[in-house]
């Protein structure tokens, strides 16, 4: 008996994207012939793929095809063949696009720190074992989003580009919210980021978590920081943290210095969350991991798929209802990484070095001896 646990619109997109979801299909796969829980899966293109195909960083169609999913799992998108396009055809725009219209306005960054990959981090491993911190990070708004914004020419000849950073009150308070009832599930405590010191957008943001926070939210503990100092705090004593709340570009730039404290890019998973549906209770879902396509390995098939596979454990985990699943692929990560089997991006003295189907493999077999 197989049982069906929902649908999937998988987007490879570009350049490592698709060579690490390789390896998830690889998972698909293994839950259906071993577990007997299938997944109405789709592919279709995003990014410089979709450009290549259709002229445009994502289709209409395959929009549509995202709006009518339980969630998209997306690889990476960019590359340099595309870096010279106008800025509304970018790749880039295609992902844009697709968090703006599903309306996923948190974004879910965990930075974990394995016991096996203290050693890996560019910090030393007292700073970093046992980190464990989740980064909310604003998705849907912001200045990635804010208007006005363009390249303009000026009277004498030089030329401005401008964009807006812009907060409305419920922008705020539905990811600060987020933010508290995940801290109230983790130790409690909320650290929200911006720079009030300078930026208006900074004192809403500062003010409206503040109220929020006082309607009902006694139980957590909230403080702010400027987000420079977070950025330095975050690799002098990333211990301290427990929920990070912050802004859409803020929340960009502190993901990726969390990225590190875990040992590599190629770690950190992400899932992106939009307001659940009053009719089924479920929200809307993008997984991603948090890097790029990077072009400097694209083909090599050295790409460490880790990311990407713990994207779609999020996934399992936050839309699916299938928890369980979810740990064992953790645990199985967790039990390769302690048998020293790695990717260059995490390799260290005395580990096997491994490529990106290898990986896969590897934690396959940990998935079958579980
Ligand atoms: P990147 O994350 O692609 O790469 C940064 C560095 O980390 C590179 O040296 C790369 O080799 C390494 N790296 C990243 N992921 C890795 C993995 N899984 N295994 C091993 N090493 C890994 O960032 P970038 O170079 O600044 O950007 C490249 C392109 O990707 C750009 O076009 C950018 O816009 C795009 N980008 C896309 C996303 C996304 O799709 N979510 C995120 C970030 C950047
Ligand atoms: C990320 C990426 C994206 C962002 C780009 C590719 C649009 O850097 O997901 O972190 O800036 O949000
Ligand atoms: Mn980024």
């Amino acid at each position: 008996m197989s049982e069906q646990i929902g649908s999937l619109l998988i987007v490879p997109g570009d350049g490592i994207g698709p060579e690490a979801m390789a390896q998830v299909q690889r998972i698909i796969d293994w839950m259906g012939d071993t577990l007997g829980k299938t997944i109405d899966t789709e592919y279709d293109l995003v990014g410089g793929a979709a450009i290549d195909a259709h002229g445009v960083p994502i289709h209409d169609d395959t929009m549509v095809k995202a709006q009518a999913v339980d969630a998209v799992l997306l690889g990476a998108v960019g590359g340099p063949k595309w870096d010279d396009l106008d800025f509304s055809i970018k790749p880039e725009r295609g992902l844009l696009r697709l968090r703006s219209e599903l309306g996923l306005f948190a974004n879910l960054r965990p930075a974990v720190c394995f016991e096996a990959l203290v050693d890996s981090s560019s910090l030393k491993p007292e700073v970093v074992a046992g980190l464990d911190i989740m980064i909310v990070r604003e998705l849907t708004g912001g200045i990635y989003f804010g208007e006005p914004r363009g390249i303009e020419d000026m009277p004498d000849g030089q030329r401005r580009g401008f964009n807006t950073q812009t907060y409305t009150t419920n922008e705020i308070r539905r990811v600060a919210k987020v933010a508290f009832d995940l801290a109230r599930k983790r130790d409690g405590r909320v650290t929200s980021c911006e720079k009030a010191n300078v930026m208006e957008s900074g004192i809403l943001w500062r003010e409206e978590v503040t109220k929020l926070h006082g309607e009902g939210y006694d139980d957590i503990e909230l403080s702010h920081m400027y987000a420079d100092n977070a950025a330095m705090q975050l690799v002098r004593a990333p211990k301290q943290f427990d929920v990070m709340v912050t802004d859409n570009l803020f929340g960009d730039i502190l993901s990726d210095a969390a990225a590190m404290l875990t040992g590599s890019l190629g770690m950190l998973p992400s899932a992106s969350l939009g307001a659940p549906d009053p009719a089924t209770g479920r929200a809307k879902a993008m997984y991603e991991p948090v890097h790029g396509s990077a072009p400097d390995i694209t083909g090599q098939g050295i790409a460490n798929p880790i990311a990407t596979i713990m994207s779609f454990a999020m996934a399992l985990r936050y839309t699916f209802d299938q928890g369980d699943i979810a740990d064992r692929i953790e645990d199985a990560v967790k039990t390769v990484l302690a048998k020293k089997i790695r990717t260059g991006d995490i390799m260290c003295d005395g580990a096997k070095q491994v490529g990106t189907e290898e990986m896969g493999t590897a934690i396959i077999a940990e998935l079958n001896a579980a």
